[in-house]
């Protein structure tokens, strides 16, 4: 056990990202399973940064190899894993809902078909806006589970930022009375107002910049926002404002996700403060519910530089737990313009 301690406190002074014995016994488990590194990151639940550097450390004490891209246990560490009892991971994931808890059926299923063909032709992921977006089969089951919680029909709906395309899945289902995108990038915006035309969609799309406060008319006018935030405490805070700050009233609902990729549970733990303080309720947290399709900029992003192999990552690796939340009385969003850079901080690893 003092060895994990040991390496835990030398991770945490070099990362500053808070490690425990149990963060290295979790990446030790994940070797167990995999040599692959992006599926030790996505195994263990840690902050890509301090994986990274765990691995080193590891290695550092003999008791990891890296053979090629591979991460391998040497004898000693695999002693220390039988010493200690530690064992590989198992996963009993629900294989029909891919443990998200709802599928795609029904009256979604022809419009979810239409999404297929439409997102073919969407523009790529950029780096500039620290883009990335979720499967297709992902951003339907947005769709799902937020008409199984009936935050959908009949309702106004704000999509902040729109990376995955959910305001057109969204429109396609028929369900909601209306549709407004913010957007960053002028592309994406354009994409989305050609599939509005083309399929009589009427999504009200603008480019707007979240940094800067809300165009007027949004504010206090929709039942339910989606948004996919920055890592880091001060943009969720600031993005999740945003959304809280469009809502009509109390007992609205906001949909957005959250990693553990590039975020430590003492990080998550302040986020869930800053929301409850916000005057919301954390009524689902799902893990692992949404999967990024991996995009083509990764030899630019901080998390590369810090893998100790350099392989690419080819399967899904990019996962976060989806958040719904619902306002209570006193509920208070955020609108001010947002100062300075809120993207980075120690466990961030994308951007
Ligand atoms: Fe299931």
């Amino acid at each position: 056990m003092e060895i994990l301690k040991q390496i835990a406190q030398e991770a945490e002074k070099n990362t500053q990202v808070p490690a425990y014995p149990r963060s290295v016994e979790k990446v030790i488990a994940a070797v167990i399973s995999t040599p692959n590194f992006w599926k030790v990151v996505d195994l263990s639940d840690e902050p890509l940064p301090l994986v990274a550097e765990i691995l080193k450390l590891l290695n550092k004490h003999g008791l990891v190899v890296f053979e090629g891209n591979q991460i391998l246990l040497t004898e000693a560490g695999n002693e220390l894993v039988k010493k200690l009892g530690i064992e590989t991971f198992v996963s009993h994931r629900c294989s029909c809902c891919n443990g998200r808890g709802v599928v795609i059926e029904g009256s979604l299923k022809e419009a979810f078909e239409k999404f297929l063909k439409i997102q073919e032709k969407r523009p790529p992921a950029i780096h500039q806006y620290d883009q990335g977006f979720v499967t297709p089969e992902n951003t339907f089951a947005r769709v799902a589970l937020a008409d199984d919680r009936g935050d959908l029909r009949g309702k106004n709906v704000i999509v902040l930022g729109d990376d995955d395309l959910m305001s057109i899945a969204l429109a396609l289902s028929g369900l909601p009375k209306k549709v407004t995108i913010l957007e960053i990038d002028e592309r994406l915006v354009n994409f989305i107002k050609e599939v509005s035309n083309e399929y009589n969609l009427n999504i009200d799309a603008r480019v707007h910049d979240l940094r800067q406060p809300l165009p007027e008319d949004v504010v206090g006018a929709y039942d339910t926002f989606f948004t996919d935030p920055p890592e880091t405490v001060e943009a969720i805070k600031a993005f999740v404002g945003r959304g809280v700050a469009t809502l009509k009233s109390e007992r609205c609902a906001g949909y957005f996700g959250v990693t553990r990729r590039e975020s430590s549970l003492d990080k998550w733990r302040r986020i869930q403060k800053v929301l409850l303080e916000m005057g919301l309720v954390i009524t689902d947290l799902l893990h692992n519910f949404n999967e990024y399709v991996n995009w083509d900029y990764y030899e630019d992003m901080r998390g590369w530089q810090l893998t100790p192999v350099k392989e690419p990552p080819k399967d899904i690796w990019y996962k976060s737990t989806q958040f719904r939340v619902e306002t209570v009385r006193g509920f208070k969003g955020f609108n001010d313009p947002i100062v300075g850079d809120i993207y980075n901080d120690a466990e961030s690893s994308t951007t």
